[in-house]
């Protein structure tokens, strides 16, 4: 398994390029099951996850194909209409595939997706939706099938709680049912818009996505489609609390600055310069000292859940004590425990945790738990004295692409170390 090896203390200066969002080319690959013509998408990241949702793709039926930068997916017959444990339990996102299989196929057997590290992530809002478009439910021996032989219907479902993935499972189960669904109480996040304007662009129709509401009226067929998946917001978010954590003066470029106001809200009130220097970049810089700020992670248009660990490790260089409450996962503060081996004043109660800064924070050994909380580790590497040694980045690789790469282009000391 690979590490980081980061030697902190120099500010980040330059630039650095955000890639297209993981958390958008997930469900637009999953999209692509629901025509037989191909589909091609750009600006796909190299992540790891995205590789394992080609292999999953490829299982099903898909042939996948990268040309000059761009990914040609062509499903245009569906050999297994499974999504398998070895696979599901690498990504959780594998579930996205569901809603598409029963439209394409009228039936799907996906394994349950278990735990994570930050949490237990059920997956029965998606089922209970898929029932309202009238799928039969079947859990068995740790797989869901769902059925729908003879095709899905319209249906109206409001989500008890806002699910991101199952919103956009539901859309994509919705877009060939006979009549009009109605999701309410639906997601809000930019990915949720990307993948509503891609199916779009295959001849579904759509209207609402982005908002509480969406509203989809069911076609006989979908045809293919070229579409560029929008800029990754989080990675962009993370770059620019690399930029304030180090002090240093960074342009985030190619990234969509109206999908980061809620972050940059808040550095700003942490005493950071966030400025758009042009529609798709933003300078940020941290002159002075930092304010200890209060952040409680919500669904977009909220601070990102995504964010949070990233911000904490910011919030360990701020003068004063910060509370972080953590609304949307019941265990994701693993990077805490991790912070404070490297020096970091931090208190857990339950889904807050109370920072007390600013700490002087020095290089130790670190393992990565989770994708975010790896981030979050490196943030604090590249400010903590001495070395800092992150092992298992595979999490980080999940999300991130070449983030070291990256990192060391804006002058950070970051290296990978290939494990043998
Ligand atoms: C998406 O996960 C993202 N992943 C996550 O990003 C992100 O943290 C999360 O949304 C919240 O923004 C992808 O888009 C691939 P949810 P998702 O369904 O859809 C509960 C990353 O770091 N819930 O919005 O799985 C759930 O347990 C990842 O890139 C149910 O109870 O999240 C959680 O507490 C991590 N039943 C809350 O709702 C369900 O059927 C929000 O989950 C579904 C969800």
């Amino acid at each position: 398994m690979d590490r980081f090896v980061i030697r902190g203390g120099v500010p980040l200066h330059g630039e650095v390029s955000t890639s297209g969002a993981k958390n958008s080319a997930l469900p637009a690959l999953a999209a692509c099951l629901l025509t037989e013509e191909p589909v091609i998408l750009h600006r796909i990241p190299a992540v790891r996850d995205i590789v394992t949702m080609g292999k999953l793709l490829r299982r099903i039926g898909a042939k996948l194909e990268l040309k000059a930068g761009a990914l040609r997916v062509e499903v245009r017959s569906i050999a297994s209409p499974e999504a398998p444990y070895e696979l599901v339990k690498t990504m959780r996102a594998s579930s996205l595939v569901l809603g598409a299989l029963v439209a394409r196929a009228g039936r799907a057997r996906v394994s349950l997706p278990g735990g994570c590290a930050i949490g237990a992530r059920p997956i029965n809002l998606h089922l209970a939706g898929l029932e309202q478009l009238g799928a039969r439910i079947h859990q068995e021996h740790g797989y869901v099938e769902a059925q729908a032989p003879a095709g899905l219907h319209g249906g109206a479902y409001s989500f008890e709680r806002i699910s991101v993935t199952g919103t956009e499972d539901l859309m994509m189960a919705a877009v060939l049912a006979e009549g009009e669904t109605l999701l309410e109480n639906a997601a809000r996040e930019p990915e949720v818009g990307d993948l509503a304007s891609l199916l779009v662009k295959m001849g579904a129709q759509i209207e609402g996505a982005g908002t509480s509401t969406i509203r989809i009226r069911g076609v006989a067929r979908l045809h293919g489609a070229e579409h560029a998946i929008i800029a990754d917001r989080i990675e962009a978010g993370t770059f620019l609390i690399a930029g304030a954590i180090t002090g240093g003066e960074l342009v985030v470029a190619d990234c969509v600055p109206e999908h980061l106001t809620a972050l940059i809200l808040k550095l700003r009130q942490a005493g950071a310069e966030v400025a758009e220097v042009s529609p798709t970049s933003l300078r940020v810089s941290a002159p002075g000292p930092l304010r200890a700020v209060d952040v409680t992670t919500q669904e977009h248009p909220g601070f990102a859940t995504d964010l949070q660990a990233q911000f904490m490790a910011l919030m360990t260089q701020a003068q004063g004590s910060s509370l972080i409450s953590e609304t949307i996962f019941e265990n994701r503060f693993m990077h805490a425990l991790e912070l404070m081996r490297m020096g970091a004043d931090i208190r857990i109660e339950g889904r807050q945790a109370i920072v007390a800064g600013s700490s002087q924070l020095t290089g130790a050994s670190v393992i990565a738990s989770d994708l975010r909380a790896s981030a979050s580790l490196v943030l604090a590497a590249l400010v903590a004295t001495g070395e800092t040694v992150i092992d298992r980045v595979y999490h980080i690789d999940r999300g991130y692409q070449r983030i070291e790469e990256k990192l060391a282009r804006a002058g950070a000391r970051i290296r990978r170390v290939r494990e043998a």
